[in-house]
């Protein structure tokens, strides 16, 4: 059996071929990073238009690379939410005729699970069940993952996703965009406890996510050094910030792998590229005897790859969709 999925749910237009079991067979993403870096952030509008002209080489390229041809797939898959709506019709409309025209089923995938189930895409996959950390630009949320299909929600940001301030405080600086990798890249020449920006823990058993007011703080100390002409010292500042959010991040994971029993942590999302985030977690996960899996890089950020999983599983499940099954832009997961 061979899986085409499509990914198309914000600024990155991709496709992947997979056989079952996880074995990948090719994975390509279409980065519009160059088109929306000049705006500090995406432009839903230029985002759908991209897409619309790189769909089909995106698929075409997965295909040759995977050394396969459109007649030998027995499955689509596509990203149907959340996300920017414009974006993920794009890739979610453009599945959905293909399934018709070939009379192949297909399956609507939700992003936040393809995140959720981006370790398995790894040599050493976590068994089920395992708590996960799922950290991007729009999400920010931990869930006990039962099995393949299976997720509860523990707890989620109430006001900005981590990536989404690291993405604002980059905006703020004039680092461009996406801010995550540039911010952790100045970060290594800082000192993290440099500047004491606020960590905020919502309560002793909160399992709850807040970055507005560390954005804010972060705005503060920028304005008042701008405005009294003193030098911004930007590794230490990103140093600082980071390290407020990182704390914040592993210690509420901790805390959600605690009340689940799981002895198994997973990362996925954007953020989790973040080597500090990394390292902090390992260290953490250590100490208390839990095994921690981390995505590659590649498999952090947006791809088809991981959609090809958890559409595979949704299809084990019995899961299809028909040709008139909308998108959405706010998961049911989150
Ligand atoms: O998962 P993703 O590709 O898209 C969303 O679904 O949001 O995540 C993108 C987010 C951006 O906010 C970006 O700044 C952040 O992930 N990111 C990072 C790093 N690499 C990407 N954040 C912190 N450190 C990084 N190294």
């Amino acid at each position: 059996m061979l899986i085409l999925a499509i990914e198309s749910s914000c600024d990155d237009t991709a496709a992947a071929v997979l056989e079952p079991n996880d074995h990948l067979l090719s994975s390509v993403i279409s980065s519009q990073n160059e088109i929306h870096a000049r705006f500090g952030g995406i432009v839903p509008e230029l985002a759908s238009r991209r897409h619309i002209e790189m769909i089909r080489p995106v698929i075409d390229e997965a295909l040759l690379q995977a050394g396969v041809q459109l007649a030998d797939i027995d499955l689509i898959a596509a990203t149907q939410g959340p996300g920017l709506v414009g974006s993920l019709l794009v890739g979610f409309t453009f599945a959905k005729a293909l399934a018709l025209v070939r009379g192949l089923p297909c399956v609507g995938v939700d992003h936040l699970a393809g995140h959720l189930l981006s370790c398995l895409l790894e040599p050493d996959k976590p068994e089920f069940p395992y708590t996960a950390l799922i950290v991007s630009g729009g999400n920010t949320s931990l869930y006990a993952v039962k099995d393949p299909v299976t997720y509860t929600r523990l707890g989620r940001t109430r006001d900005d996703a981590a990536g989404e301030a690291f993405d604002k405080v980059a905006k703020l600086l004039d680092l461009g965009y996406p801010g995550g990798p540039v911010i952790s890249q100045i970060a290594v020449d800082g000192d993290p406890a440099a500047i004491a920006f606020p960590r905020a823990w919502l309560g002793e058993d909160s399992l709850d996510f807040s970055f507005s007011g560390l954005k804010t703080s972060v705005v503060n100390h920028v304005n008042t050094k701008r405005r009294t002409n003193q030098t911004l010292d930007l590794a230490d500042i990103c140093a600082s910030f980071q390290e407020a959010v990182v704390t914040v991040l592993v210690r509420k994971t901790l805390a959600a792998a605690s009340q689940t029993g799981h002895t198994r942590i997973v990362l996925g999302g954007g953020v989790a590229a973040n080597p500090r985030l990394r390292t902090l977690m390992q260290q953490h996960c250590a100490e208390k005897g839990l095994k921690l899996f981390t995505p590659s890089p590649v498999f952090c950020t947006d791809n088809a790859a991981m959609i090809a999983v958890a559409g595979y599983h949704q299809f084990l499940r019995g899961d299809r969709i028909d040709p008139d099954t909308d998108a959405y832009s706010r998961s049911p997961l989150n």
